[in-house]
């Protein structure tokens, strides 16, 4: 069996984070959410891996490499237009070779990975597998009524739902997923939709499984699903100090301080982790906070948030919260007259101030 990632997208939800960077390595917990997926693939028993990138692909190559880091052997499909996830499956038939394939969509982060579901696969073999979930707003996902037990019908974000049943981001496939994705046609937003070419299968009498999940799963295209992500991944850590925190620090519950961090004079209320080389100086960070690599901040408080590699947060009078603050951001007082409020902010930006 071999495993399709796809890697492709604007990110449009995330802007303007992804502006600058690939949705799928905005890091959870200081993880890129896509090393979850390598990591669930291998746990799963796959160890070859196509990505299917755009975009953003010079980065993702940069990311993960020929895979060996995972022990995975990787290679690249390049896909010039995101046409869609049928699409991403038509430009990689050369790379399957009419294969069994697990297909992972890059933003999905399913926090028990996907072991069982690949062995129940390879166990009944039909000749497609789904994983669902109930979820609270199904009209934002590809939605499934089933018929006792069966899947009569897929529909991708229906205004109407027919149940709370959401496709999940990983599919599972052989051969003749390729044959419905030549017979789709593109739907209403210009996509050829990996749900259309499940339905086609559907409708031609083939075996399409559904598995319902009940453990965690997130798709991680907006900032509410971000921050809830990493609370979930947070809470999974052990406590561990590579770094050093000083005699007028504390740290409370689950704190990860990785390689070379430094916390002067603060307070960290775990769980939260502080990345490589990251000051952190008279500073209160609350629960459920990543801060990533190169980070500063000083004389600030931070709770429920995600700050990315190289920003400054420096002398903040109110507590930042449910924030996702991007790379090299400087956050600080503005020490010029007239008193006011001074940014430089990218498109699509937002701010809250009190
Ligand atoms: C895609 C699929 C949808 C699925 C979702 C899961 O949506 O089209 O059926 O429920 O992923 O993350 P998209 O993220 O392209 O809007």
């Amino acid at each position: 069996m071999k495993a399709l990632i796809l890697c492709g997208g604007f990110g449009t939800r995330l802007r303007p984070i992804t502006h600058t960077m690939a949705k799928q390595l905005v890091p959870i917990a200081n993880k890129p959410v896509l090393f979850y997926g390598l990591e669930a693939i291998k746990e799963a028993g796959v160890d070859d891996v196509g990505i299917v990138v755009g975009e953003t692909s010079k980065e993702i190559i940069q990311a993960v490499g020929d895979g060996s880091p995972w022990g995975l052997n990787v290679r690249y499909i390049h896909q010039e237009q995101p046409l869609g996830l049928a699409h991403a499956v038509l430009v990689s038939e050369e790379y399957l070779a009419g294969e069994d394939f697990v297909m992972y969509l890059g933003d999905n982060l399913i926090k028990d990975g996907i072991k069982g579901l690949a062995d129940e696969f390879r166990t009944n073999k039909p000749n497609s597998q789904i994983l669902l979930a109930r979820v609270k707003e199904p009209q934002r996902f590809g939605v499934a009524e089933l018929e006792g037990g069966r899947v009569v019908r897929l529909v991708e974000k229906p205004d109407k739902p027919a149940s709370d049943l959401a496709l999940v981001g990983v599919y599972m496939f052989d051969g003749n997923i390729m044959d419905a994705c030549k017979a789709i046609k593109p739907s209403g937003r210009g996509e050829l939709e990996i749900t259309d070419a499940i339905q086609w299968l559907i409708d031609n009498g083939l075996a399409v499984d559904p598995h319902v999940i009940d453990g965690w799963w997130k798709d991680t295209g907006r900032l509410e699903d971000m921050l809830e992500a990493n609370r979930i991944m947070l809470e999974t850590m052990e406590p561990a100090c590579e770094g050093h925190v000083d005699s007028e620090s504390r740290t409370e519950g689950t704190v990860v301080v990785e390689k070379g961090a430094e916390i002067i004079g603060s307070t960290v209320r775990g769980p939260a982790i502080i990345g490589e080389g990251t000051r952190i100086v008279n500073s209160f960070i609350g629960p459920y906070t990543s801060i990533y690599f190169g980070v500063e901040v000083v004389g600030s408080e931070i709770e429920h948030s995600i700050i990315l590699e190289n920003s400054r947060v420096v002398d903040i009078p109110g507590r930042i919260e449910d924030s996702l603050i991007g790379q090299n951001v400087e956050v600080g007082r503005s020490p010029l007259k007239p008193n006011a409020y001074r940014f430089m902010l990218g498109d699509n930006s937002r701010v809250g101030i009190i």
